[in-house]
């Protein structure tokens, strides 16, 4: 059984996912206004991948019999100078969930939650990659500068991202 505040930081932590997914969708959207395909395609995935995260604590909670709340989603901004302000903002985001998560662990830890420290173990990894994946576009924006065939080239490298909906989270069946 979660403790009552354990049950309340989970359900705000599943908030922040599910507003990274609104942040990303926005951006998503910015991307296609200018016609940067690929960058939109890469946010999409990545609103996706953020709704995956915002799922699993959700059903968590739920799992553990404590109630799962739906809180207000903050707005995010919804247009960028550049795909290099647009990205800096991904880094600095995803750097900011991070040590949300770390917040989150020793909130566990305090509560004496052994099962939910171990649980946002998963986060804790998956946020490492969050940090890599959004730094090594980050470098590929920033190296690209004001060169629009550069710009177009890592357009195109981020069209090709994949991704799946892992099993029991499909939401948009192909
Ligand atoms: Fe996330
Ligand atoms: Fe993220």
């Amino acid at each position: 059984m979660l403790s009552e505040k354990m049950n309340d930081a989970l359900n705000v932590q599943a908030n922040r996912e599910l507003y990274s997914s609104y942040l990303y969708l926005s951006m998503s959207y910015h991307f296609e206004s200018v016609n940067m395909k690929g960058f939109a395609h890469w946010m999409r995935l990545q609103a996706g991948e953020e709704l995956v995260h915002t799922m699993k604590m959700l059903d968590y909670v739920a799992g553990k019999g404590g109630k799962a709340r739906m809180l207000a989603v903050e707005a995010p901004r919804f247009t960028w100078d550049s795909p290099l302000q647009a990205f800096q903002h991904v880094w600095d985001h995803e750097r900011v969930v991070t040590g949300l998560i770390k917040t989150l662990v020793k909130v566990a830890e305090e509560e004496l939650d052994e099962e939910t420290t171990e649980f946002l173990q998963w986060y804790i990894k998956e946020q490492v990659e969050e940090e890599e994946s959004s730094d090594s576009v980050l470098s590929k924006v920033k190296a690209a500068g004001n060169d629009k065939g550069a710009l177009e080239a890592a357009d195109r490298l981020l069209g090709q991202r994949s991704f799946r909906f892992p099993r029991g989270f499909e939401i948009f069946p192909k």
